[in-house]
């Protein structure tokens, strides 16, 4: 048996310290897709902005459904939408940010397991990492280069693949 360790590696800014300016500019995208939520049940606002490499951003917002596991996360709604509109253009960087109704979100919006996966297929499938911009409406913003970051060991499609015996 052996132990083995998996260092993950993130930036941290504090509260007004200047993020790379296309960084700041991608989370103003994602705060200014939050406005466009629909969740009337969590009363929680996630924006996603999808930065492509063609230069286009790609807005998602989390739109929630009452039949409650129907609703889908602001990053998934962005990344397919930017999938679907943009067919084999690379993404370079999501940013994510939510707002709540009743308090402010004061430390680093993380997205989902479910959306880690799907941006997991998405690095794998363009074979070039995902910069991910996280932040909350005060506090910490956390920055992440590539997915492994935040998903190690994560299942990939040639798990799938049968292999001969
Ligand atoms: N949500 C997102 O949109 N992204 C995440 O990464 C976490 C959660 C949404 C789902 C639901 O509409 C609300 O936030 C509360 O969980």
């Amino acid at each position: 048996m052996k132990v083995k360790n998996i260092q993950i590696r993130f930036e941290e800014y504090a509260e007004g310290e200047q993020l790379p300016s296309s960084d700041l500019s991608l989370l103003q995208e994602a705060q200014q897709a939050a406005n466009n939520s629909y969740a009337p049940y969590s009363e929680f606002h996630v924006g996603a902005a999808v930065l492509l490499e063609n230069g286009i951003v790609v807005k998602g917002s989390n739109q929630e459904n009452a039949s409650y596991p129907l609703g889908l996360c602001a990053e998934r709604v962005a990344i397919f939408h930017a999938n679907s509109a943009y067919p084999g253009v690379k993404i370079h960087a999501v940013a994510i940010t939510a707002s709540a109704q009743s308090f402010v979100t004061q430390s680093p919006i993380t997205p989902c397991g479910a959306c880690r996966q799907v941006m997991a297929e998405v690095e794998n499938r363009q074979a070039a990492p995902i910069r991910i911009i996280m932040s909350g409406q005060k506090g910490l913003t956390q920055i992440v280069d590539g997915i492994k970051n935040l998903l190690p060991l994560s299942f990939k499609e040639e798990k799938l693949k049968k292999k001969k015996l």
